[in-house]
């Protein structure tokens, strides 16, 4: 259901932007480029801190900034002079044993109001890596109006 969502209002966004050239699709507010992400993942969120710390650690463009049970802080290099803040906030679930995850991946030097998607893939690039989409439950949601470039990117 959310995957669904999720496929419909980018591709929305999509038609948004052909439409408008790109200029006006963007949220009015943004003042730099951004991307939330949340997860349901169906898997204590210990397992879900440890993979994501994995992986992390795993993949060189990322540098630990700090890690608690409940948050994980990095920074994502994307290009010279191109520092992304990425974090993962780890809330467990009441009813069912799982876990709710909230990615957030804010360029930390305005450069592009449209970012080609790099916020979206610093985000994306973990939980794949990390294998937790193929978790239980597994359900991901974002739209146009959390995260820029949603839809665009093959990361
Ligand atoms: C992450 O980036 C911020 C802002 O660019 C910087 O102040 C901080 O020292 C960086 N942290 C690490 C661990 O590189
Ligand atoms: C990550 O968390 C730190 C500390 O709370 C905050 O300063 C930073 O802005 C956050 N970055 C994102 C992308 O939310």
């Amino acid at each position: 259901m959310a995957l669904r969502i999720l496929g419909v209002s980018c591709a929305i966004f999509m038609g948004t932007w052909v439409l408008t050239g790109g200029k006006d699709a963007a949220p009015a507010t943004t003042t730099s480029a951004f991307c939330k992400i949340i997860w349901l993942i169906g898997v204590p969120c210990t397992e879900v801190n440890s993979a994501i710390v994995t992986q992390i650690k795993a993949m060189g463009s990322y540098t630990l900034s700090s890690v608690t049970s409940a948050a994980i802080q990095a920074n994502h290099t994307s290009g010279v002079g191109q520092i992304e803040s990425v974090n993962f906030t780890m809330t467990p679930t009441s009813v069912i044993l799982g876990c709710h995850v909230q990615g957030t991946s804010v360029s930390a030097v305005w450069y592009s109001l449209f970012d080609n998607g790099i916020n979206f893939c610093n985000l994306r690039n973990v939980i794949k890596g990390s294998g937790l989409y193929k978790a239980p439950g597994f359900l991901e949601f974002t739209n146009e109006w959390l995260c820029l470039g949603c839809g665009f990117s093959a990361c």
